[in-house]
Protein backbone atom coordinates (compact mmCIF):
# COMPACT_ATOMS: atom_id res chain seq x y z
CA UNK A 1 0.00 0.00 0.00
CA UNK A 2 1.28 3.29 -0.81
CA UNK A 3 0.54 6.25 1.22
CA UNK A 4 -0.42 9.91 0.23
CA UNK A 5 -1.44 12.92 1.79
CA UNK A 6 -3.74 14.32 -1.04
CA UNK A 7 -6.70 13.12 1.31
CA UNK A 8 -7.19 13.89 5.27
CA UNK A 9 -6.55 10.75 7.06
CA UNK A 10 -8.89 10.26 9.67
CA UNK A 11 -8.13 7.52 12.62
CA UNK A 12 -9.87 6.53 15.57
CA UNK A 13 -8.26 5.36 18.35
CA UNK A 14 -10.85 3.49 20.50
CA UNK A 15 -8.22 2.79 23.11
CA UNK A 16 -9.55 0.21 26.10
CA UNK A 17 -13.20 0.75 24.91
CA UNK A 18 -15.76 -0.97 23.15
CA UNK A 19 -16.95 -5.06 23.91
CA UNK A 20 -17.25 -6.93 20.82
CA UNK A 21 -21.41 -6.33 20.20
CA UNK A 22 -20.57 -2.03 21.18
CA UNK A 23 -17.30 -2.09 18.80
CA UNK A 24 -19.26 -3.99 15.71
CA UNK A 25 -22.75 -1.24 16.30
CA UNK A 26 -20.11 1.74 16.05
CA UNK A 27 -18.47 0.30 12.93
CA UNK A 28 -21.83 -0.33 11.48
CA UNK A 29 -22.77 2.91 11.93
CA UNK A 30 -19.57 4.45 10.74
CA UNK A 31 -20.27 2.19 7.36
CA UNK A 32 -22.84 3.91 6.65
CA UNK A 33 -21.65 7.33 6.21
CA UNK A 34 -18.81 5.55 3.47
CA UNK A 35 -19.92 7.70 0.54
CA UNK A 36 -20.12 11.11 2.89
CA UNK A 37 -16.54 10.31 4.04
CA UNK A 38 -15.24 8.61 0.58
CA UNK A 39 -12.54 12.00 -0.36
CA UNK A 40 -10.52 10.86 3.39
CA UNK A 41 -8.89 7.64 4.45
CA UNK A 42 -10.88 6.38 7.39
CA UNK A 43 -9.15 3.97 9.96
CA UNK A 44 -10.34 2.19 12.78
CA UNK A 45 -8.40 1.53 15.71
CA UNK A 46 -10.16 -0.85 18.13
CA UNK A 47 -8.79 -2.83 21.05
CA UNK A 48 -7.84 -6.36 19.73
CA UNK A 49 -10.64 -8.53 20.75
CA UNK A 50 -13.02 -6.73 18.26
CA UNK A 51 -10.17 -6.81 15.15
CA UNK A 52 -11.43 -9.18 13.34
CA UNK A 53 -15.35 -9.19 13.76
CA UNK A 54 -14.53 -5.51 12.42
CA UNK A 55 -12.52 -6.77 9.84
CA UNK A 56 -15.53 -9.40 8.09
CA UNK A 57 -17.75 -6.02 8.13
CA UNK A 58 -15.26 -3.47 6.90
CA UNK A 59 -13.40 -6.05 4.40
CA UNK A 60 -15.43 -4.58 1.14
CA UNK A 61 -15.45 -1.29 2.27
CA UNK A 62 -13.38 1.75 2.10
CA UNK A 63 -12.64 1.82 5.99
CA UNK A 64 -9.41 0.47 7.29
CA UNK A 65 -8.54 -1.47 9.95
CA UNK A 66 -5.18 -0.70 12.71
CA UNK A 67 -4.30 -2.02 15.77
CA UNK A 68 -3.48 -0.60 19.19
CA UNK A 69 0.04 -2.35 19.37
CA UNK A 70 2.31 -4.74 18.16
CA UNK A 71 5.71 -6.79 19.37
CA UNK A 72 8.56 -7.18 17.49
CA UNK A 73 9.07 -11.04 17.86
CA UNK A 74 7.67 -13.45 15.00
CA UNK A 75 6.60 -15.81 18.09
CA UNK A 76 7.54 -16.86 21.13
CA UNK A 77 6.89 -17.18 25.09
CA UNK A 78 6.06 -13.75 25.43
CA UNK A 79 2.75 -13.66 27.38
CA UNK A 80 0.23 -10.78 26.80
CA UNK A 81 2.08 -9.80 23.91
CA UNK A 82 0.84 -9.68 20.24
CA UNK A 83 2.77 -10.53 16.99
CA UNK A 84 3.02 -8.60 13.65
CA UNK A 85 1.50 -12.01 11.65
CA UNK A 86 -1.33 -11.76 13.92
CA UNK A 87 -2.42 -8.50 13.32
CA UNK A 88 -2.04 -9.32 9.64
CA UNK A 89 -4.07 -12.07 9.79
CA UNK A 90 -6.71 -10.07 12.08
CA UNK A 91 -6.49 -7.79 8.72
CA UNK A 92 -4.75 -4.87 10.10
CA UNK A 93 -3.26 -2.33 7.70
CA UNK A 94 -2.42 0.21 10.00
CA UNK A 95 -0.62 -0.08 14.35
CA UNK A 96 0.04 2.45 16.24
CA UNK A 97 3.10 2.25 17.83
CA UNK A 98 4.59 4.15 20.71
CA UNK A 99 1.20 5.95 22.12
CA UNK A 100 2.08 8.66 24.63
CA UNK A 101 -0.68 6.22 27.01
CA UNK A 102 1.99 3.00 26.11
CA UNK A 103 5.18 5.30 26.96
CA UNK A 104 3.87 6.52 30.26
CA UNK A 105 2.24 3.46 32.06
CA UNK A 106 4.10 0.46 29.99
CA UNK A 107 7.52 1.61 29.82
CA UNK A 108 8.13 2.03 26.14
CA UNK A 109 10.67 4.00 24.71
CA UNK A 110 12.53 5.65 21.60
CA UNK A 111 14.13 2.21 21.23
CA UNK A 112 10.97 0.01 21.88
CA UNK A 113 9.42 1.85 19.71
CA UNK A 114 11.79 1.51 16.77
CA UNK A 115 11.62 -2.42 17.27
CA UNK A 116 8.13 -1.94 16.70
CA UNK A 117 8.42 0.01 13.64
CA UNK A 118 11.13 -2.32 12.04
CA UNK A 119 8.92 -5.08 12.66
CA UNK A 120 5.42 -3.79 11.60
CA UNK A 121 7.17 -2.73 8.53
CA UNK A 122 8.79 -5.98 7.49
CA UNK A 123 5.09 -7.07 7.95
CA UNK A 124 3.64 -4.81 5.55
CA UNK A 125 1.29 -3.00 8.25
CA UNK A 126 1.46 0.64 7.94
CA UNK A 127 3.17 2.02 11.63
CA UNK A 128 1.35 5.45 12.83
CA UNK A 129 4.72 6.68 15.57
CA UNK A 130 3.44 8.83 18.15
CA UNK A 131 5.14 11.96 19.15
CA UNK A 132 4.45 14.69 21.43
CA UNK A 133 5.62 16.28 24.48
CA UNK A 134 4.59 16.49 28.25
CA UNK A 135 3.05 20.35 29.47
CA UNK A 136 6.36 20.90 31.73
CA UNK A 137 8.60 20.31 28.46
CA UNK A 138 6.59 22.96 26.12
CA UNK A 139 6.57 25.30 29.45
CA UNK A 140 10.32 25.25 29.66
CA UNK A 141 10.47 25.61 26.01
CA UNK A 142 11.55 21.74 25.20
CA UNK A 143 9.25 20.98 22.94
CA UNK A 144 11.62 20.59 19.88
CA UNK A 145 14.15 19.23 21.29
CA UNK A 146 11.79 16.52 22.47
CA UNK A 147 10.16 16.05 19.02
CA UNK A 148 13.47 15.82 17.42
CA UNK A 149 14.85 13.43 20.14
CA UNK A 150 11.88 10.71 19.30
CA UNK A 151 11.87 11.50 15.27
CA UNK A 152 15.63 10.48 15.47
CA UNK A 153 15.62 7.98 17.56
CA UNK A 154 12.19 6.22 16.50
CA UNK A 155 13.38 6.16 12.87
CA UNK A 156 17.04 5.03 13.55
CA UNK A 157 18.15 2.92 10.93
CA UNK A 158 15.14 2.72 8.70
CA UNK A 159 16.09 4.04 5.38
CA UNK A 160 13.91 6.88 3.30
CA UNK A 161 12.18 4.85 1.25
CA UNK A 162 10.50 2.64 4.29
CA UNK A 163 10.02 6.18 6.06
CA UNK A 164 7.83 6.88 3.34
CA UNK A 165 5.45 4.37 4.71
CA UNK A 166 5.66 5.51 8.40
CA UNK A 167 2.76 8.15 9.40
CA UNK A 168 3.53 10.04 12.12
CA UNK A 169 1.36 11.22 14.76
CA UNK A 170 1.69 14.96 16.80
CA UNK A 171 -0.12 14.47 20.16
CA UNK A 172 0.95 16.66 22.48
CA UNK A 173 0.13 15.37 26.06
CA UNK A 174 -1.22 18.14 27.72
CA UNK A 175 -3.81 17.68 24.63
CA UNK A 176 -4.80 14.24 24.99
CA UNK A 177 -8.30 14.01 26.72
CA UNK A 178 -8.00 17.22 28.57
CA UNK A 179 -10.46 19.36 26.25
CA UNK A 180 -7.33 21.37 25.84
CA UNK A 181 -6.52 21.36 22.14
CA UNK A 182 -3.25 22.96 20.88
CA UNK A 183 -4.39 25.90 18.67
CA UNK A 184 -4.36 25.69 15.12
CA UNK A 185 -1.07 27.41 15.18
CA UNK A 186 0.87 25.30 17.68
CA UNK A 187 -0.02 22.46 16.14
CA UNK A 188 1.23 24.21 12.94
CA UNK A 189 4.58 24.96 14.34
CA UNK A 190 5.55 21.39 15.28
CA UNK A 191 4.12 19.61 12.22
CA UNK A 192 6.30 21.90 10.19
CA UNK A 193 9.00 21.45 11.93
CA UNK A 194 8.44 17.74 11.80
CA UNK A 195 8.31 17.79 7.85
CA UNK A 196 11.47 20.02 8.20
CA UNK A 197 13.08 17.33 9.89
CA UNK A 198 11.94 14.37 7.48
CA UNK A 199 12.91 16.54 4.14
CA UNK A 200 16.28 16.94 5.92
CA UNK A 201 16.95 13.52 6.99
CA UNK A 202 15.06 11.98 4.30
CA UNK A 203 14.76 14.10 1.23
CA UNK A 204 12.21 16.32 -0.39
CA UNK A 205 10.01 13.30 -1.71
CA UNK A 206 9.56 11.96 1.91
CA UNK A 207 9.01 15.13 3.32
CA UNK A 208 6.41 16.47 1.43
CA UNK A 209 4.74 12.96 0.83
CA UNK A 210 4.49 12.30 4.78
CA UNK A 211 1.50 11.95 6.45
CA UNK A 212 1.48 13.84 9.52
CA UNK A 213 -1.91 13.47 11.89
CA UNK A 214 -2.21 15.89 15.01
CA UNK A 215 -4.03 14.13 18.29
CA UNK A 216 -5.36 15.85 21.33
CA UNK A 217 -8.91 16.35 21.90
CA UNK A 218 -10.07 16.74 18.24
CA UNK A 219 -13.66 17.15 17.99
CA UNK A 220 -16.29 18.49 15.23
CA UNK A 221 -15.77 22.07 16.02
CA UNK A 222 -11.90 22.28 15.93
CA UNK A 223 -11.02 19.56 13.01
CA UNK A 224 -11.93 22.25 10.64
CA UNK A 225 -9.37 24.71 11.77
CA UNK A 226 -6.77 21.76 12.75
CA UNK A 227 -7.18 20.57 9.26
CA UNK A 228 -6.61 23.70 7.04
CA UNK A 229 -3.10 24.27 8.40
CA UNK A 230 -0.56 23.34 5.87
CA UNK A 231 1.30 20.56 7.01
CA UNK A 232 -1.65 19.07 8.50
CA UNK A 233 -2.53 15.71 7.49
CA UNK A 234 -5.38 13.82 9.30
CA UNK A 235 -6.46 13.24 12.76
CA UNK A 236 -5.82 10.77 15.47
CA UNK A 237 -9.03 10.57 17.36
CA UNK A 238 -9.47 9.45 21.32
CA UNK A 239 -12.72 10.54 22.96
CA UNK A 240 -14.45 11.61 19.62
CA UNK A 241 -14.04 8.24 17.80
CA UNK A 242 -16.11 6.77 20.23
CA UNK A 243 -19.49 7.78 18.61
CA UNK A 244 -20.27 7.69 15.47
CA UNK A 245 -21.95 11.09 14.51
CA UNK A 246 -18.68 12.59 16.08
CA UNK A 247 -16.59 10.74 14.27
CA UNK A 248 -17.83 11.32 11.04
CA UNK A 249 -18.44 14.74 11.53
CA UNK A 250 -14.59 15.08 11.94
CA UNK A 251 -14.11 13.64 8.73
CA UNK A 252 -16.13 15.85 7.07
CA UNK A 253 -15.00 18.64 8.61
CA UNK A 254 -11.80 17.98 7.63
CA UNK A 255 -12.59 17.10 3.88
CA UNK A 256 -13.81 20.84 3.77
CA UNK A 257 -10.78 21.90 5.13
CA UNK A 258 -8.74 19.57 2.47
CA UNK A 259 -11.07 21.88 0.05
CA UNK A 260 -10.29 25.02 0.81
CA UNK A 261 -6.41 24.38 1.49
P1 LIG B 1 -8.45 12.37 22.75
O1 LIG B 1 -8.99 12.68 21.38
O2 LIG B 1 -9.43 11.69 23.63
O3 LIG B 1 -7.82 13.58 23.38
O4 LIG B 1 -7.26 11.29 22.53
C1 LIG B 1 -6.28 11.55 21.63
C2 LIG B 1 -5.46 10.32 21.46
O5 LIG B 1 -4.72 9.93 22.35
C3 LIG B 1 -5.57 9.58 20.18
O6 LIG B 1 -4.58 8.60 20.08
Amino acid sequence: MTLSNKKPFIAGNWKMFKTIPEALELVKEILLAVEETSSSEIVVIPPYTALSRIQDLIRDSAIKLGAQNIFWEEEGAFTGEIAPTMLKDAGCDYVVIGHSERRQYFGETNATVNKKIQSALKHKILPIMCIGESLEERETGKTIEKVKKQINEGLEGINPEEVEKIIIAYEPLWAIGTGLTASPEQAQEIHSYIRSKLTEKYGNKTGSCAIILYGGSVKPANAFSLLKEKDINGALIGGAALKSESFIEIAKEAIKAYEEK
